[in-house]
This record gives C-alpha cells, sequence and structure tokens, in this order.
C-alpha cells in the first residue's frame, strides 16, 4: 500500500504528511537543535500553539534558515493555534498577531481552534483569567460559528492560508461546515493505533477535510505533563511495546515508533510526533522505504480500543466533562 508524502488542502497548498509536534518542547537549546536537526533532514511541517509557548524560538530558528537563503518560506508549512483563552470573536485576530510576531511570520499555513472550549481572558490586562488555585477558568458556551468567521476574515487579510479545528466532535465539525464561507482545511485530533477514530475521519474525508494525527506514538512521557499539573498519574496505552507493533517492526528491521507512523500514513492522515531526541527525529521521519502490506494493516488495524486507548482526556484539573462543548 502507496502513502502519499503529501496531503492537498483545499487552498491548492501541500501539507507534508510527517511534521514534527513540538509540545513540551521549550528548552531553548534544546528545541533550537531539534529544529535544526529537524530542517536538516527534511522536516517542513512544523506543529506549534500559542499556549506552547515556544513559537518564539521556532521562528528564531526559522528566520536564521531563511535569510542564509536555505529555505524558503514556501517550501515550510506551520501550523499554529488560536490558544482556549482565545476563543472569543474579539480576540482571534490578537492572539493571530501574537503568533505571528512570534514566528516573525507574515503568515501561517495552518491556523486551529486549539480546543472548542473558551476560558476567560482579561484583554485589559492581557492575561487569562486565573481562580485561586491559579487555574485558567472556563467560560460558558462558545459562539463557534462567530469565530469561524473571524477566522475566515484572517484568511482573507492574508494572514492565515488555510484554517481548520482541534478536538472538534462530529457534530460540532458539522456546524462549522454547515455556516462557512471557507470550509475547514483540516481537524487536528489525537490518533494512533488504539485509538484510530475511523469514524470522524471517514466524515472528514467525505467532506474534504484532511486529519491531522496528534500524540501518534500515544505520547509516552504524558504522565509528566500531569505530574507537572499535580495531578496523579495514569495507566498510559503502551503503543511503543505493543507485541503487534514489535513482531511486524522486527519483520521489516524498523522500530514501533516507525510501524505506528506509517500505519497512519498509509491510513490517508498527516502525523506530527514530537521529539527533542535527534536520533528519534531521525526514525521517525524514515518511514517512506517501506510499507505495510494488507495483512500488517489489518492486525494493527484490529488494535483499536477505542476510548480505552485515549491519552488526552482534556479535564484539565476542571469538571470540563458537563460543559456544553465538551467534544468528548
Ligand atoms: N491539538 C492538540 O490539542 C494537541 C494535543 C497534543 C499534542 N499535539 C501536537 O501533537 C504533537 C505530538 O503529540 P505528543 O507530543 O502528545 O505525543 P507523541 O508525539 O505521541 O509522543 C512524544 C513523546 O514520545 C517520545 N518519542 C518521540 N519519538 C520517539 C521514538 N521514535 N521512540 C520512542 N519515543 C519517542 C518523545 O520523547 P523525546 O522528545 O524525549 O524524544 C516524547 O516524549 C505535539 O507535540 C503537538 O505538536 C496537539
Amino acid at each position: 500500500m502507496a502513502a502519499t508524502k503529501f496531503l492537498n488542502l483545499p487552498d491548492g497548498s501541500k501539507m507534508p504528511v510527517l511534521g514534527l509536534g513540538t509540545w513540551q518542547a521549550k528548552d531553548k537549546g534544546q528545541l533550537e537543535a531539534a529544529l535544526n536537526t529537524a530542517l536538516e533532514l527534511g522536516y517542513r511541517h512544523i506543529d506549534t500553539a500559542y499556549i506552547y509557548e515556544n513559537e518564539k524560538i521556532i521562528g528564531d530558528v526559522l528566520k536564521t534558515w531563511l535569510s542564509s537563503g536555505k529555505l524558503k518560506r514556501e517550501d515550510l508549512f506551520i501550523t499554529t493555534k488560536l490558544p482556549m483563552f482565545g476563543m472569543n470573536p474579539d480576540r482571534v485576530e490578537y492572539f493571530l498577531k501574537k503568533s505571528l510576531e512570534n514566528l516573525q511570520m507574515d503568515y501561517v499555513d495552518l491556523y486551529l481552534i486549539h480546543f472548542p472550549i473558551g476560558f476567560k481572558f482579561d484583554m485589559s490586562t492581557g492575561r487569562p483569567v486565573v481562580n485561586d488555585k491559579r487555574q485558567l477558568v472556563p467560560e460558558g458556551k462558545t459562539d463557534h460559528v462567530a469565530i469561524w468567521k473571524k477566522m475566515e476574515e484572517q484568511v482573507d487579510a492574508g494572514r492565515i492560508k488555510t484554517i481548520g479545528l482541534s478536538n472538534y466532535n462530529i457534530s460540532q465539525t458539522e456546524t462549522i461546515l454547515k455556516s462557512a464561507r471557507i470550509k475547514p482545511a483540516n481537524l487536528q485530533v489525537e490518533m494512533h493505533v488504539y485509538l484510530q477514530q475511523r469514524d470522524l475521519v471517514n466524515f472528514c474525508h467525505k467532506n474534504g477535510i484532511t486529519v491531522v494525527a496528534f500524540s501518534p506514538l500515544g505520547a509516552p512521557s504524558y504522565n509528566k505533563v500531569l505530574q507537572a499539573m499535580g495531578r496523579e498519574s495514569k495507566i498510559l496505552p503502551d503503543i511503543l511495546g505493543d507485541s503487534v507493533v514489535n513482531k511486524i517492526a522486527n519483520k521489516h528491521s524498523k522500530t514501533p515508533a516507525q510501524i505506528v507512523l506509517r500505519f497512519l500514513i498509509q491510513s490517508g492522515v498527516a502525523a506530527i510526533p514530537k521529539s527533542v531526541t535527534p536520533k528519534r527525529i531521525q526514525e521517525n521521519i524514515n518511514v517512506f522505504d517501506f510499507s505495510l502490506d494488507d495483512n500488517e494493516f489489518k492486525e494493527l488495524s484490529s488494535l483499536e480500543a477505542g476510548e480505552k486507548g485515549r491519552v488526552h482526556d482534556f479535564n484539565m484539573g476542571f469538571d470540563l466533562k458537563d460543559h456544553p462543548d465538551f467534544p468528548i
């Protein structure tokens, strides 16, 4: 089974199917080195977000590559995201401009609404509102259609090439599709061999929406994030230790990570594995010199575990599960 190296977006641009994730990568020296390694190895798709607090580091590295002439802006595919505390029609342009300033770019290739729930933000101080436990405070129901109109205006203004959604479910995506003048080009969701999101992917593909898989390796260091937030660790799906994945990896003389990434891109979606380790950065992009046959593909498909396989519950220490916009 073949796998394309790019997904075609509705505006005619092409998204490389293998990108570099950067969540939890904000140590300056480490991220700079990782980005330089990735760019040398041929990565051109970089995924960031305002809330990752690393856009400026990414912007600095890209500026060096662009000003040296080693890369042209059009060679790159840069995604960033409207933060949850920017989920208000009056804040879309404000946060996009902040991201562009950090990235030192005139436009981004893809701007996503990061999450369907909004959090309070105080424009007078320029800071998110926090409660006495220093936690963000959720807003009530969001007007998704009004926010989408503001996203479209930013495409018209030339600050974004394509717009999309992240962590939206089918019905939330449908709401946007019904009213959109510029349809979502992409949906980014958690997706890996244990959480294959088949209904969502089929729905997106039927509607001309490309899909990007986040946490494609199952976010093996997720518990470090929970610990840093003072939350209890959870049992994570051990995708890279899975016996079926390892059996297929041995057969191809590939690593488990390469097998699960190949599975995703052979399924017609893009994947954005995060790594700041040079050897892994290299490993993760070396997925175009082999393919999974029909039997292997079926075996990996059968690892689907549904909700039990989900890593990100997005409860963030609040009781978001009862929020009217909670997507899961
Ligand atoms: N839209 C959203 O809400 C959302 C949510 C989560 C993530 N994302 C995006 O998706 C990206 C990827 O997701 P993720 O970071 O959650 O998880 P992931 O890519 O599934 O896993 C990253 C972890 O795996 C390790 N790793 C990377 N390559 C490996 C390999 N070949 N073998 C073994 N371990 C390896 C990394 O360690 P080292 O870095 O130490 O090498 C890191 O700890 C994020 O970085 C972010 O850009 C988006």
